[in-house]
């Protein structure tokens, strides 16, 4: 599912479920040493995965740690990002040059934002063509592609810009190209940004909200 959103040189390796020969390597244990079994199964999977399709780049197995801003920690070179949500995961990685100078990707459930979430995360300027796109094409949940799109945004601009980015900070606007799925860009707003702009694509599908976009 993912795969489609992202370009041919980037590896994307996602799942549903959680496989029983995924291990940690040193390194990434530390990080949810003490943690409940939901996310030290999760963190397990996704750098499962993500070896996996660092392999498809050539690369040996290595740990991806994480950083002090809970980044992924990916080998020198490499650009990359991970999402889990609900049994799904899913990681994309490219070298860094091969056009990407960063990626990030989302997965949400395709359903409503919790109550009051959606007027902290939406900008009035995408109010109007929200209204029209939900008018259109009654059956997506656009308050949950909004969210979904900006936390994509965020995971591909901090490890580039290495500084918080708000909600607030970016607008979005999405253009439908099937029935479910389509692109969107996103401006980045925060003044003296080392990103001005980003451009994405959506999908929905198997109940999954998911994004992804590249630098
Ligand atoms: C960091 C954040 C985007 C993660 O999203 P989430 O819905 O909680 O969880 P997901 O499963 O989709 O993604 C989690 C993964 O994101 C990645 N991630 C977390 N922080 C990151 C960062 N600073 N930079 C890049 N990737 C990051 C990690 O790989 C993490 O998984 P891991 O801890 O197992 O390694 C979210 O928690 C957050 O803080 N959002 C606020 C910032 C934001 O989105 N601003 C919008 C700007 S327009």
């Amino acid at each position: 599912m993912l795969a489609s959103l992202l370009p041919p040189e980037v590896a994307v390796e996602e799942i549903f479920g959680d496989p029983e020969d995924a291990v940690l390597f040193p390194g990434e244990e530390a990080v949810v040493a003490r943690a409940v079994d939901k996310r030290r199964l999760e963190y397990t999977t996704t750098r499962h995965l993500a070896r996996t399709a660092l392999a498809r780049l050539g690369l040996p197995p290595v740990a991806i740690g994480t950083g002090g801003n809970r980044e992924p920690l990916w080998p020198a070179g490499i650009v990359g990002s991970m999402t889990h949500c609900r049994g799904y995961r899913a990681v994309a990685v490219a070298r860094a040059g091969a056009g990407a100078a960063g990626l990030g990707i989302d997965a949400e459930p395709h359903g409503p934002l919790p109550e009051g979430v959606f007027d902290t995360i939406a900008r009035p300027d995408e109010m109007p063509a929200l209204e029209a796109l939900a008018a259109e094409r009654p059956r997506v949940r656009w308050d949950r592609l909004v969210f979904s799109a900006k936390e994509s945004v965020y995971k591909a601009w901090f490890p580039v810009a290495r500084r918080w980015l708000g909600f607030g900070e970016a607008s979005v606007g999405f253009v439908p190209v099937e029935e479910m799925s389509g692109t969107f860009t996103a401006r980045i707003l925060q003044s003296g940004a080392p990103i001005t702009e980003m451009s994405g694509r959506w999908t929905i599908e198997s109940g999954l909200v998911l994004t992804a976009v590249m630098v």
